[in-house]
């Protein structure tokens, strides 16, 4: 497939620059993205746009040159000063988000006033991606650094293809909730088209916090926010593995893990930035733990631990490398022989084939984070050993562990166990690990990083030729010449939200007196016929409207009356023996949400909460939709999701049976105007004719021909045709 170009947006750029003896300095940046993404970028032929990784003060010359440098390369450097990265970088990014998203709220500072510059420099880099941009290009924004972002360019640029992909995990609704400004995060998301993670199980927490924050539901791969459809896609992402099997074959990688392999008989191998998610300390506890049970192993294994200095300047990680060091030498002092020493702790960033060197020479390489999103280590090993050698220890906790079953996997927080974990991969057959290697091997360079940026580049561009339509802005004024000249007119109103706002309990809802007097004038008015078709109950219809001369439908259509006759013709409809099985489920939700109450109709059961706490309530309707999607599955009952309520009624008893009597024998010259707001209403809409008048009110994504915004303004229309 030949896609668009692509500008990508991260917080870092794929190289580092320092300011050197000899001018400025250009090194690859550490970290999964940048190492996943240089290679498409690369091949591609657009930009990318990131921090160069540098916050000294830079002269309006200094500027210019890297700017231009670096534009060689297609880098588009964001150049923050040291204040900003101290509160955008180390305050916001790394000192909340990081931590909450990885579980660990116990990290957070107590306080922080750093939010406003992590939303000015959001606003810098869409500028910067802003002014690259040209028509038909791909955005990809990547990770929590920039969370902001994608709506930010969505007010920029409201045509541009917009994609999102997160790093890290999205971590249970319980936990992602203690992060202040939670919601305006998730804001900033829904300004892309596409949301994309690595694992199922962070799209589904994803939904949740759409639901329970910002009262959002959510489908299986999508969510409608007001007129946009933002679809949510997972898409694990992969290593260059060609690249690095080739290197990992090269002489000169051989002799250096040979190199590495001298003078003992196993190798144990762990790789990652010195981050406290990745695990270390567990890590070495179990290493010491297994040195101690097997004392047999002194002077015959060499444990090759290399850390990449990461985010130096942010106290957490301060603390932690303290704690690695003082491990590692207690293990060191506690162990070591003349000739040995049981762990080689390196504090340094390798090239890439100083790194792939150790993957060659690892009998077992230890991947052991406490969290992680992805961990491509782990991947890069498995590409790395084209000999079908190796045993890849991997933690439950990181992303790739949903994908590369066949390691072996352990819990890092138990370390006995991770001990006993060791000590079977250090002991596993060849054959065993040849097994084990080879489906690793195929899953991990069938799905390389290739794919992984074709997956999810294609998908946003996919979108882009099979978007959905934006719902329409018409006002139905435009149709009211042709109404007013027909001969004949059908009016369909719903009630609650279209001629009456919602109020806190169905009974609060009461029509008016304005109201009546309209709905009067509209009976007497010549050639007109009335109908309402709600979902109310056939009392409430009665009570209200009984004498008012119109034909009145109930529950969705389950049930109608002309106005010439006080008794309701019902639909058949299956006896409401379910009931019995659905009503405790619904009492039950109630008791367990302040707020929510059962109404009891004719054919159905619905569950409000428009009266719980929106967050609750949002939380509980949809854990009680999956409870009764599942109950319901062999029945003939469906779901029926309104506007804050969660309805049960059988199968096809809907808006659109109700009218399509009328349909049907309405004569030629007859104008039909439908007027409804809700889910509920679409039945009806999707009844129609196309030539009928359809109208919807308020934001919601609909098939109606026109919008209004409100009920003063449905009102003002049917004044309009007095
Ligand atoms: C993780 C994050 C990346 C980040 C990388 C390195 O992989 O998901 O966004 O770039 O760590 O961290 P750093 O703070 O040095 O960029």
């Amino acid at each position: 497939m030949t896609l668009p170009r692509v500008l990508i947006v991260s917080n870092r750029l794929p190289v580092t620059v320092h300011r050197g003896a000899a001018g400025f300095e250009v090194h690859p940046s550490p970290g999964g993205l940048a190492t996943g993404l240089r290679g498409p970028h690369d091949r591609g032929e657009g930009w990318w746009v990131g921090w160069p990784g540098l916050s000294d003060d830079l002269s309006e010359i200094e500027r210019e040159e890297l700017t231009r440098a670096l534009g060689e390369a297609r880098l588009a450097p964001v150049l923050l000063g040291a204040p900003e990265i101290e509160r955008y970088y180390n305050g916001f990014s790394n000192g909340f988000i990081w931590p909450v998203f990885h579980y660990l709220t116990g990290q957070l500072p107590f306080r922080s006033d750093d939010w406003p510059v992590y939303r000015d420099v959001n606003e810098r880099f869409a500028n910067a991606v802003a002014a690259h941009y040209r028509d038909g290009d791909l955005i990809w924004v990547h990770d929590y650094q920039l969370m902001l972002v994608p709506e930010l360019l969505r007010r920029r640029l409201p045509k541009a293809r917009i994609g999102f992909f997160l790093h890290v995990p999205f971590p249970a609704l319980d936990v992602y909730r203690t992060l202040p400004h939670r919601e305006e995060l998730l804001q900033g998301l829904l300004g892309a088209d596409l949301v994309g993670f690595h694992t199922t199980s962070y799209l589904r927490h994803f939904g949740s916090a759409l639901l329970g924050l910002l009262g959002l539901p959510v489908a299986a791969d999508h969510v409608v926010c007001g007129e946009r459809t933002i679809r949510l896609g997972v898409h694990p992402m992969g290593v260059d593995a060609a690249h690095l099997g080739a290197l990992a074959d090269t002489p000169a990688v051989r002799d250096e893990a040979a190199k590495v392999r001298e003078g003992c008989e196993k190798v144990f191998v762990s790789i990652d930035r010195l981050d406290y998610t990745k695990g270390a300390v567990r890590r070495l506890l179990a290493y010491e733990s297994l040195l101690r049970r097997h004392p047999e192993l002194v002077e015959k294994l060499k444990f090759v631990s290399l850390s990449a200095p990461s985010r130096e300047q942010v106290g957490a990680y301060q603390d932690f490398r303290r704690e690695v060091d003082a491990h590692v030498g207690r293990i060191n002092g506690a162990f070591a022989t003349p000739s040995w020493v049981p762990i080689h702790h390196m504090f340094q960033a390798l090239p890439e084939a100083g790194v792939a060197a150790l993957y060659r020479a690892a009998d077992v390489m230890l991947v052991t984070p406490i969290r992680d999103g992805m961990n491509l280590v782990a991947k890069e090993y498995v590409a790395a050993r084209t000999d079908e050698l190796g045993v890849l220890v991997l933690s439950e906790y990181a992303g790739a562990a949903a994908e590369l079953v066949e390691a072996v996997n352990v819990n890092p927080y138990d370390v006995e166990r991770m001990a006993l974990s060791y000590y079977q991969a250090l002991m596993m057959p060849p054959v065993e690990q040849r097994r084990r290697m080879r489906a690793l091997r195929t899953r991990v360079t069938g799905h390389d990083v290739h794919r992984w940026v074709e997956g999810f580049l294609g998908s946003l561009a996919d979108e882009a030729k099979h978007g959905p339509p934006p719902a329409t802005r018409r006002s139905p004024v435009a149709a009211l010449p042709e109404v007013l000249a027909a001969k004949k007119l059908l009016l369909v109103l719903d009630y609650d939200g279209t001629l009456v706002s919602l109020a806190a309990s169905p009974e609060l809802a009461l029509p008016d007196e304005e109201l009546l007097a309209l709905l009067a004038k509209l009976v007497a008015r010549r050639y007109t016929e009335l109908h309402i078709l709600s979902g109310r109950t056939l009392g409430f219809l009665d009570r209200w409207f009984g004498d008012l001369g119109a034909h009145l439908h109930a529950e969705h259509g389950a049930a109608s009356r002309p106005p010439t006759r006080k008794e309701w013709r019902k639909r058949d409809i299956p006896p409401p023996a379910w009931q019995e099985a659905v009503r405790p489920i619904l009492s039950d939700f109630v008791r367990r949400t302040p707020g929510a109450f059962v109404e009891v109709k004719e054919a159905g059961l619905a569950w409000h909460w428009r009266r719980a706490d929106a967050e609750v309530g949002a939380r509980q309707a949809n854990e009680l939709g999956l409870h009764l999607g599942q109950l319901l599955s062999n029945l003939p009952l469906e779901l029926l999701w309104g506007d804050r309520v969660l309805e049960v009624r059988p199968h096809g008893v809907n808006k659109g049976i109700a009218v399509a009597d009328l349909v049907a024998r309405r004569g030629k010259g007859t104008a039909l105007v439908a007027i409804g707001d809700d889910r509920t209403d679409e039945d009806l809409f999707a009844a129609l004719p196309d030539d009928a008048v359809s109208i919807v009110v308020g934001e919601r994504p609909s098939s109606a021909r026109y919008r209004v915004a409100n009920v003063d303004e449905v009102r003002a229309f049917l004044r309009a045709l007095l």
